[in-house]
């Protein structure tokens, strides 16, 4: 029947395509691999050339690189590691202590997700890292990025590893004109034809030579096509459109939020401070009190905020203000002063200036130290 011969030959040629698309990806993954062999970045949770990673490692480093760049990474991950050279050590150490450590990295949930992931990997799996990415997705803290990311590097799992480097890569590779974030979805599945099915065909390499190209070459503005694996096949760079790549919806700009610090010295020159919610932005984090964080026009009134100070003294404020900001929001900050003849303590403590530096203060809060120290004391006498 000429339908049946029909249907016959059309499924003879896809799987004549399917069969010349694997090769196609086979080819690419070979000359990217063989690019990585040569100028993979050396990274210190990475394992050596042919030697095996430690997915205590890969995990750690993982979860500090969600949202932080490698370069500030690095010095975090060390010292981590150094401190707490296995996940047991990690898990029986003081959550403050780790806050501490983390303090500066930012996103602090993850830090708390960290520890109560040890935990549960010293707990529930004996202290050794379960090695599918369904186990995996159930740590706490670890998502789909995560849990397919030490998978593919600490297991050799065959995993798609999608992050902003190989968004990016895949996304001017097929030359995707969709902007992010609707695109994810047709990226990771672009992305999908990219990873291996078979762990002998180095899955997590290839998310690694992903990444480090779209770190090194394929970079968000000048890619340095002429030095790319890949370029002879890349349909943006055909297209001239690779710069404008990926695409993006346009991002509503931040609000500026203010409000008023309360640096209160006492007798001794120590430092009030107290610790944050457990929920919410900066959660468990210590701070410098403050009014509350409003998008108003302007800052408010010293004496309105005043009523929202941690003690009741005659603040002055310094000149100037701190700045920072946050994924959804700018902040600006202005200091008050105050010295404090006596030391009531609710819901806080009082830290010698010297020992500042050993506090869980997220960076929005050195920088307040620092303007403070900077400003603070002739004012505050
Ligand atoms: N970003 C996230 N994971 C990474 C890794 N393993 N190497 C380099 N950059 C990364």
């Amino acid at each position: 029947m000429p339908g049946t011969m029909g249907n016959t030959v059309e499924s003879a040629q896809d799987e004549d395509a399917g069969a010349v698309d694997q090769a196609v990806a086979r080819d690419r993954r070979v000359r990217l691999l063989t690019w990585y062999d040569h100028h993979r970045r050396a990274l210190p949770w990475r394992a050596l050339p042919g030697g095996y990673p430690d997915p205590y490692h890969v995990w750690l480093s993982e979860i500090m690189l969600q949202q932080t760049t490698v370069a500030t990474v690095k010095s975090y991950f060390e010292a981590f590691v150094s401190r707490w050279p296995t996940v047991e050590g990690l898990a029986a150490a003081e959550l403050d202590s780790v806050l501490q450590a983390w303090a500066g990295l930012g996103y602090y949930a993850r830090a708390r997700n960290l520890h109560r992931c040890a935990g549960t990997v010293v707990e529930r799996h004996d202290g050794v890292f379960p090695n599918t990415v369904e186990e995996l997705r159930q740590l706490p803290g670890v998502g789909d990025y995560t849990a397919a990311a030490v998978a593919a590097i600490a297991f050799g799992r065959p995993a798609t590893v999608v992050d902003g480097n190989i968004e990016r890569v895949v996304a001017r590779l097929f030359n995707v004109a969709t902007p992010l974030p609707r695109a994810k979805p047709e990226l990771k599945r672009l992305a999908g034809a990219f990873f291996p099915d078979s762990p002998g065909e180095r899955p997590g390499d290839v998310a690694q030579a992903l990444m480090d190209l779209g770190a090194t070459i394929c970079t968000p503005r000048k890619p340095r096509c002429i030095l790319c694996p890949l370029s002879a096949e890349c349909a943006a760079r055909l297209a001239g459109t690779e710069a404008g790549l990926p695409a993006k919806k346009a991002k509503p700009p931040k609000p500026v939020r203010r409000g008023i610090v309360f640096w209160a010295v006492n007798g001794k020159g120590d430092v009030f401070l107290r610790r944050r919610a457990e929920k919410g932005l900066l959660g468990g984090m210590m701070e410098v009190p403050s009014s509350e964080w409003l998008a108003e026009a302007d800052f408010p009134a010293l004496d309105a905020a005043a009523k929202q100070a941690p003690l009741p003294a005659g603040w002055r404020l310094l000149p100037g203000m701190v700045r920072h900001t946050f994924t959804h929001f700018h902040l600006e900050l202005k200091v008050a002063v105050a010295r404090i003849p006596y030391a009531p303590v609710a819901n806080g403590r009082w830290v010698a200036l010297e020992a500042l530096g050993d506090e869980a203060l997220p960076t929005v809060m050195r920088k307040v130290v620092r303007h403070a120290l900077a400003h603070g004391t002739r004012i505050a006498e």
